[in-house]
């Protein structure tokens, strides 16, 4: 999704390619259960893309980006193994599942063992134009999968637990069609809480405040308190300020582009309509100070 069209969904950015050095060690380097990787995003637009290994070795991957990311993402893949355990797919917005919609057209040499998603029905699809046209593409090519090499895990209820050598998940949040009034598509998001031996991690996705706020009065409640809380819809028009000042995190982490961070429409800082300002002001009054901001750190490695 490009900064145009952010701005617009929002209502209310053009650097080169980012190259960064990979510093990926040994498989199994993650001893308390699993290593995640914050990975930023590769064309300086709006994108949500993490990867874990776990202390076995096995790789599983949340969203994965834009489209353009595939072979960024690939090469990310490629080095720490090449077989995916697990991905899972917030919700079907492009710079979410561009990317996986790209490798399985082309899969090559990676494998891809289980995809879970929460799918869409035909009337939700067609709440946001262009938007669905990806949204259709991405079903297609799941829809084409051999299932005995992928399988294709539909979430139509929040409460599953997985455990993943020492990677434990659980969802707390799945489509929800009865949002479709508003921010179709976001409200949709799966909410997905990851935790090990040493740290707790909630994925909100793009969830906006209805999302936010269905999980917050749910019987997932307390599965919301943790260590790091990525912030949702990269950090601005997201979960609701009660939302966040509710729940109980210590850290946050920013799937967030240069341009959203400053609100900058390419004027410079404060010059769009987004909101990240408000999100940064609530962390700030909750005396939050460790922040991963993609755009700021780069790649950013918790163990
Ligand atoms: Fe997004």
């Amino acid at each position: 999704m490009k900064r145009r069209d952010f701005l617009r969904i929002s209502l209310l950015g053009g650097a080169a390619a980012t190259i960064l050095p990979i510093n990926l060690s040994a498989k199994g380097s993650g001893k308390s259960g699993f290593t995640l990787w914050q990975i930023p995003s590769q064309v300086d637009t709006i994108g949500n893309s993490y990867v874990f290994q776990t202390d076995k070795g096995r790789l599983v991957v949340m969203d994965g980006g834009m489209n353009e990311e595939a072979p960024f993402l690939r090469g990310f893949l490629s080095a720490l193994g090449c077989e995916v355990e697990a991905w899972f797919i917030s919700h079907p917005h492009n710079d979410h599942m561009g990317a996986l919609t790209e490798i399985l057209k082309k899969p090559g040499d990676l494998k891809i063992k289980k995809i879970y998603h929460s799918r869409f029905s035909e009337s939700l699809i067609d709440r946001e134009e262009p938007y669905n046209i990806y949204a259709r593409e991405f079903y297609a090519e799941l829809d084409k999968l051999d299932p005995t090499v992928t399988e294709v895990i539909d979430l139509k209820e929040p409460g599953l637990e997985l455990k993943i050598d020492g990677m434990n998940l659980k969802i707390l949040g799945v489509t929800n069609e009865e949002l479709a009034y508003t921010n179709p598509y976001n409200n949709s998001s799966m909410i997905i809480r990851v935790w090990d031996r040493a740290k707790s991690i909630v994925f909100l996705g793009d969830a906006g405040i209805e999302c936010g706020d269905k999980v917050l009065n749910s019987a997932y409640r307390n599965d919301l308190d943790c260590d790091y809380l990525q912030m949702a819809h990269h950090g601005q028009q997201g979960c609701s300020e009660d939302f966040y000042k509710t729940i109980k995190f210590r850290a946050c982490l920013w799937p967030t582009p240069t341009w959203v961070w400053n609100n900058d429409a390419g004027g410079g800082i404060n010059t769009a309509h987004l909101k990240t300002f408000d999100t940064r002001r609530w962390m700030d009054e909750i005396g939050i100070t460790e922040h991963h901001v993609s755009c700021l750190e780069g790649l950013y490695r918790l163990d």
